[in-house]
């Protein structure tokens, strides 16, 4: 695949989840209720780009990570995914579209499942989480290598483990081999979940607030290693952070979610510097500014309030409760996507006609 090409299109994407009813709401034979936490995305993301996805706590940026990675289903929509040619050509017939997607959203044959598990990688949160405490490095990095038939004896998996390890910087890496999870400091454990996502050479890897359980002194290393390790890759990024400074270094493009939807998605300079969508100002507007000449120019109105409750989504456009610009139309009619400017497109009725 060649860089700017379209690796995943997610179309009308959707996750809800079911609300367990209580008695009383059985037997009145109440509807069921969700939390809808995506509620119908579309986005494209391009070999070789940092995606980004931000948005306050539960607005749905993690549920839309694990679809991606296919830990969780989706409920409706597609996620058109294209494989590398290799991948391609063990594609049982009738899985792949004529222009070589995959749809992500489908039940997949087992070896293909498996292929694709490969190419797309995660890197969560808490590295303490994500590593087993009863495994050493060395068995860590080892085991994908297993699951995914990787190098044939010991020695060469032994040489791809140090050369992992290398790569994110954890020299010597025999000094590493025998250590546990507990044994490392939180840069270093997350130095080793990002090994173990690189190591199965991913073309795809979502990578869902990789730094934000890091002490702030070592957190620009860890991204600045990510983004070392994109370099001669042709490697995408779906990046998912809530902090629109660290998207602003990182990211060629941002997406900005509330309660499920995507609100405004663009190049990140036009985003950051231009910034059409009430929401987005504000998020802006939030950002600490240690710099007196300060990075971000946009200062404007604090949104009021809290973000309502997925289960509860407010009708219309689902801000308006939070908005200072809130028209009649806002309360009745959920504002359509469009085009603001070249690649930038906002979901707001001060930007379409109504
Ligand atoms: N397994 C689940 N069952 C029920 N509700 C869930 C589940 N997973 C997530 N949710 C709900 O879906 C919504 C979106 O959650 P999600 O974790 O995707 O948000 P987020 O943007 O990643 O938030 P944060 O910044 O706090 O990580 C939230 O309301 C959350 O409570
Ligand atoms: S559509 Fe209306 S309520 Fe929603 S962000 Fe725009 S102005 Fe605010
Ligand atoms: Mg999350």
């Amino acid at each position: 695949m060649v860089n700017g090409e379209i690796i995943l299109k997610a179309k009308g994407l959707k996750k809800y989840f079911g609300i367990r009813r209580s008695i009383s709401e059985v037997l009145a034979r109440k509807p069921p209720r969700y939390v809808k936490a995506v509620d119908g995305i579309d986005f494209d993301i391009r070999v070789g780009e940092v995606f980004c996805l931000v948005g306050e706590s539960g607005c749905g940026k993690t549920t839309t990570g694990r679809m991606i990675a296919r830990l969780l289903p989706p409920t409706e929509g597609s996620l058109l995914y294209k494989p590398t040619r290799e991948t391609l050509n063990k594609i049982p017939p009738g899985y792949a579209d004529k222009d070589g997607y995959v749809d992500l959203s489908r039940k997949l044959p087992k070896k293909l499942d498996k292929l694709l598990r490969q190419e797309i990688q995660i890197v969560f949160q808490d590295p303490f989480g994500s590593l087993n405490p009863r495994m050493t490095v060395y068995n860590i990095l080892k085991e994908p290598l297993i699951v995914h038939n990787i190098g044939s004896t010991e020695s060469e998996r032994r040489e791809i483990i140090y050369r992992a390890l290398t790569e994110v910087k954890l020299t010597p890496p025999e000094q590493f081999f025998e250590r546990y999870p507990h044994m490392l400091s939180g840069g270093q454990r997350q130095r080793v979940a990002i090994a173990r996502a690189m190591i199965l050479r991913p073309t795809l890897v979502v990578a869902d607030e990789p730094v934000s359980m890091l002490d702030v002194s070592i957190r620009a290393e860890i991204l600045q290693l990510m983004l070392d390790m994109q370099k001669g890759r042709n490697l995408s990024y779906v990046f998912i952070t809530h902090d629109l400074a660290v998207a602003n270094y990182l990211c060629s493009r941002i997406a900005v979610m509330y309660l499920g939807k995507i609100v405004e998605i663009g190049p990140t300079d036009l985003v950051i510097n231009n910034p059409m969508h009430p929401y987005t100002k504000a998020l802006i507007a939030a950002v600490p500014e240690p710099d007196p000449k300060n990075r971000f120019k946009i200062r404007e109105v604090p949104i009021k309030g809290e973000v309502p409750s997925a289960a509860n989504i407010p009708p219309g456009c689902r801000f308006h409760p939070r908005c200072p610009y809130a028209m009649d139309v806002c309360r009745r009619e959920e504002p359509p996507m469009i085009e603001v400017e070249p690649g930038h497109y906002v979901a707001c009725w001060l930007h379409s006609k109504h």
